[in-house]
């Protein structure tokens, strides 16, 4: 979908963007393992017990200037991002367990780290959601909203997001979708015009999921959307339209962590030393509720889908045939449920050298999902609400970083080297404030062409 950003016809920084006054509403459809691992962890971070380990927003440094100058301060000091005591949290979930009871389903947290913040997050209750077993078929809970169709859930959607604004002095609001992977859905013509959407929410169309419906609510609303799963949501045109015509930042899809973070860490390392991938084998065990849901194939097909195009993108097939064309990728997710949210993801890559020579690489990551998921949520809702205060509306490619199956416009493709990412992360940083980008060139410093 095409970009059409300020900055692009301008090229020119914002002049001012406006300062972080007053509470950021975080806005959370589905309260499971990763929204209540985030906000147990956000409540210890705040009350200074541990730093904020995994996210860049509050430990990373960001170069400035020349290399000699040595001006390396803080992310958070360069950008004015929403300070964590300002956040505000209005959850919806299915079932109406409230933060602790939920954490402690979740079980990636021990009994002793929930423990000390139990007072806090047995405050924090979920509304009731709009859901749909239809698009989500290993679930089911009661505590859902009842309405004739799509469009009445919408308007209760709506007036749960006003009172929950009016009644604790929220001054902006995100919305970062942290609910189960809905079923594959195709693009259809429902989908495609904001006036066709509506009468589809009217019509209460089949092909219109209820994420969606929160992603709608959102944006009609000029409330930021962040979409943490790799169903569509918000990435279909009738929705990226109203993002631009109402001027409202979006990103997604799919959090980047566990064994696809670990993929594109690796393939481009593999790829910079022209070395050939034969096959990259990837097999999960998890038994989580997210394991669960993804125990269903439509579910997981909209995830497969978003883990197998990492690959393609970073290796470039057809620039390199010779490499890469004739590599088999499987990516496998087998819900066993005696590992609850202790995952185990092995890799085996194979890949070939000099003469042909053939190599082995195996990986055994015991990886917990949600402790690599929870700094990626806090990033994104202080960089969406960065985004919206300098006015920077529909798609945020800068965002990749944070994502397995990155949104980016139409006319190219999506950048899924996490080293890319991270250079064109921090070059829009330093944009947003007036900084010179950096190009890595360094001529400055030697004296190659006297
Ligand atoms: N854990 C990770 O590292 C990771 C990585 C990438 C993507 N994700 C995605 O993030 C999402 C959350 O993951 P999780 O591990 O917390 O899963 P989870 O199953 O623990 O939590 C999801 C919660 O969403 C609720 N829910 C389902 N449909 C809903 C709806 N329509 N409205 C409101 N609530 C709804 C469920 O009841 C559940 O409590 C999933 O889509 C998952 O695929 C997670």
């Amino acid at each position: 979908m095409a970009q059409d950003s300020k900055y692009k016809k301008s090229g020119k920084p914002p002049k001012k963007i406006k300062k972080p006054e007053g509470r950021l509403g975080v806005l959370m459809p589905g309260m499971g393992a990763v929204t209540t691992t985030f906000m147990a962890g956000v409540e210890v971070i705040r009350r200074g017990e541990l730093p904020a380990f995994g996210s860049l927003t509050q430990m990373g440094h960001i170069r400035l200037g020349r290399r000699d100058e040595n001006r390396q301060p803080l992310i958070k000091e360069l950008l004015p991002l929403a300070e964590l005591d300002d956040l505000v949290y209005c959850c919806w979930d299915i079932f109406p367990d409230n933060a602790y009871d939920a954490a402690c389903h979740a079980k990636v947290l021990s009994k002793d780290q929930l423990d000390s913040v139990k007072d806090y997050l047995e405050q924090i209750k979920p509304l009731p959601a709009i859901f749909d077993r239809n698009y989500v078929k290993k679930l089911d809970g009661p505590h859902v909203k009842q309405g004739k169709n799509w469009w009445d859930k919408h308007l209760m959607l709506q007036e749960d997001i006003k009172t929950f604004a009016s009644a604790n002095n929220i001054e902006r609001m995100v919305m970062i979708w942290c609910g189960s992977t809905e079923i594959y859905l195709e693009n259809s013509e429902t989908h495609n015009t904001i006036e066709a959407f509506e009468k589809g929410l009217k019509l209460n169309d089949a092909s219109i999921s209820p994420s969606m419906v929160y992603a709608y609510t959102a944006i009609k609303n000029g409330i930021p959307f962040v979409n943490g799963a790799p169903h569509l949501s918000c990435d279909i045109p009738a929705l990226m339209k109203l993002a631009r015509k109402l001027g409202v930042p979006v990103a997604g899809k799919d959090y980047k962590t566990g064994q696809t973070l670990l993929k594109t860490i690796i393939a481009p390392g593999l790829k910079a030393r022209m070395l050939g991938i034969e096959g990259w084998f990837s097999t999960n065990i998890l038994g989580n509720r997210d394991g669960e849901v993804l125990d269903d194939p439509d579910s997981f097909k909209s995830k497969e889908i978003s883990k197998l195009s990492v690959l393609d993108t970073i290796l470039q097939p057809d620039l390199y045939p010779d490499l890469y064309s004739n590599l088999y990728h499987k990516v496998r997710i087998n819900y066993y449920p005696p590992r609850g949210d202790k995952k185990e993801g092995w890799d085996n890559i194979d890949i070939f050298g000099w003469m042909g020579k053939k190599m082995q690489i195996k990986i055994d990551f015991l990886c917990r999902d949600s402790i690599l998921a929870a700094p990626v949520v806090l990033d994104l809702i202080l960089l969406i609400d960065l985004a919206q205060r300098a006015q920077m509306a529909g798609i945020q490619e800068w965002l990749s970083f944070y994502f397995k199956s990155p949104m980016s416009a139409e006319s190219v493709y999506p950048e899924h080297d996490l080293f890319i990412q991270l250079t064109k992360m921090k070059n829009t940083m330093r944009f947003l404030v007036g900084e010179d980008l950096i190009t890595h060139l360094g001529t400055e410093y030697y004296d190659y062409f006297n």
